[in-house]
Formats: C-alpha cells, sequence, structure tokens
C-alpha cells in the first residue's frame, strides 16, 4: 500500500515537471508569458521603419547589407541573425550610433560597415580591469550581474584591424558614470544592450533618451520575457507606460521612436 502511494506520488511529480517545462517552452515559443501576453506590444519591423516594409517577395533589397551571420556558433551577447540584419539595415540612413555595451564588437563593426561614409559610431562597454567600477545595486538580480561581469571580458573586437575601425569610437567604463552630454540629442539609433541588471537598464535607457535626436530611434536588446533577462523585462515594461515602446515581432528587440516634436504628454526631460 506505501509502495503504492509512493509510486503514485512519483507519477504525479514526473506529470507535474513534465507540463511545467512544455508551458515554458511554449511560453518561450510563442515570446507570452506561462498565462498572459508580455506588456509591451508586438510589431513587424516595418512599424518601426518603412525601410523594413516588404515587397511581393518579403525583404526588398534596400534592406541589403554587409553582413556577418552568427549560424549555429555561440557567441557571447550576441544578437541572433535577424536582429543583427534589422540593426545593420538601421544603419543605412544613420550619421551617428551609439550602443551600450559592445562584448565582441559585432554590432559595432556592422553598423560601421553599412552606415554612409561620414558616420560615426559611438560604443562603450565595461573592460575585464575595470569590473570593480560595476555599480551593483541591492535591486538588481544576481543572475543579471553575474552575467554582465563575466560578458565585460574584451578589449579587443571584431572590427579591430579592420577598415571600419577608424570609424567606431571606442569607450571604456561604466555606463552609469558615463557623461553622454557630448552626443545628446544629435542620434539617428541608440542601442542598449549593456548590463541587463535593472538598475543599468533604467540608467542606459535614461541616457539613451537623451542621446536619441527627434525622429530618431532607441533600441533595446533582450526583451525576452521575465525568465531570460527579469531586469530587461521589468525595466522595460516600466518604461512602456510612459512611452509608447514596441517590440518587434520574432526578435528579442524593443523599440521607441523620438517623435519629431515632443509632446505635452511625455517631456523627454522627465523621462531621462
Ligand atoms: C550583451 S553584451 C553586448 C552585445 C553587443 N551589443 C552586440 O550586439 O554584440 C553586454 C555588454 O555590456 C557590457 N557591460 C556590462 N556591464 C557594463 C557596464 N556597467 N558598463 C558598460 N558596459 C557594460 C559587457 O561588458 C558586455 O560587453
Amino acid at each position: 500500500m506505501r509502495v503504492l502511494a509512493i509510486a503514485n506520488l512519483m507519477w504525479l511529480a514526473i506529470v507535474v515537471w513534465l507540463t511545467s517545462r512544455l508551458l515554458r517552452e511554449r511560453a518561450q515559443r510563442k515570446q507570452r508569458n506561462y498565462f498572459g501576453n508580455w506588456p509591451i506590444r508586438a510589431v513587424m519591423p516595418e512599424a518601426v521603419d518603412p525601410l523594413f516594409a516588404p515587397g511581393p517577395f518579403g525583404p526588398r533589397c534596400d534592406t541589403e547589407v554587409a553582413f556577418v551571420g552568427r549560424g549555429p556558433y555561440a557567441v557571447d551577447g550576441g544578437t541572433s541573425d535577424g536582429e543583427a540584419w534589422i540593426l545593420a539595415a538601421l544603419a543605412k540612413n544613420a550619421h551617428l550610433l551609439f550602443e551600450f555595451g559592445t562584448c565582441t564588437g559585432k554590432t559595432a563593426y556592422l553598423w560601421a560597415r553599412n552606415a554612409p561614409p561620414d558616420a560615426r559610431v559611438v560604443t562603450v562597454t565595461l573592460a575585464p580591469n575595470d569590473r570593480a567600477e560595476y555599480k551593483v545595486d541591492s535591486d538588481d538580480d544576481t543572475r543579471d550581474v553575474s552575467y554582465a561581469l563575466r560578458e565585460s571580458n574584451y578589449t579587443q573586437f571584431l572590427y579591430s584591424g579592420t577598415e571600419a575601425e577608424s570609424r567606431i569610437e571606442q569607450i571604456f567604463g561604466d555606463s552609469k558614470a558615463l557623461d553622454v552630454s557630448p552626443w545628446a540629442g544629435r542620434c539617428d539609433v541608440v542601442f542598449v544592450d549593456g548590463s541587463h541588471a535593472y538598475s543599468y537598464v533604467v540608467s542606459d535607457s535614461a541616457k539613451a533618451l537623451q542621446l536619441v535626436r527627434p525622429g530618431g530611434l532607441v533600441l533595446w536588446h533582450d526583451y525576452n520575457g521575465p525568465l531570460h533577462s527579469p531586469g530587461v523585462y521589468r525595466a522595460l515594461n516600466e518604461l512602456g507606460t510612459r512611452l509608447p515602446l514596441v517590440r518587434i515581432s520574432g526578435t528579442a528587440l524593443a523599440a521607441y521612436r523620438r517623435p519629431i516634436v515632443d509632446s505635452e504628454a511625455a517631456p523627454l526631460e522627465r523621462l531621462a
């Protein structure tokens, strides 16, 4: 009798475990929570930039870019091939691009390769010797913090030694300490992809909103649900209650297009 009860309990545990695993995989695949959608609504890329409006055969030749794919390789902090294509294509009409979190330098390289000849790319990252500058906040998820420090491992980049290097300004340091006033209000595209810890996403996002020019675009990486990068998910859901953020379908990119004229309803100074 006792053996039967134990066997039943074990079966129950296995069924619960399998069901939660299936639900989790389904939620990840469909980019939603177990119950309910992520707060930031999904749109197709053309809703973020008309460059992506597809033709009869899908994306048009205007979106053609110089590209280094990722394929099946594991790349530190890396964007997917679809995300890298969107980022690279956006550079084609940009003159000043700013990135939080350089990592391997892949996005900086793709931007410099695809932007017009007079364009500049500015990218900030934490070098391995500067890890002590990292400012942990008690509210930050420990997994987000350790991930950020582990990825702070680069002083040479994909672009190092290439022709693209001369168009890239590499800044080493902690992004919370960075004064962004030299580029304020001038950036066509800003990519927030540094530490994914909540306090950093809040701080980097405020700086991104200072950096972006009227009509320019801010993008965030790793808006991918509460299980993947909880700090990004929380910070962007909060920001999304004050600004019309969207996420790009099938990617982990979130986006905000600054209006040409800031409305009374959302003065940028209050958000930054
Ligand atoms: C996800 S990776 C960036 C990937 C890169 N944007 C790309 O597209 O390939 C995160 C980067 O943020 C950097 N980082 C982490 N904490 C930082 C901090 N406090 N200040 C500046 N950079 C930081 C890490 O060193 C790492 O290079």
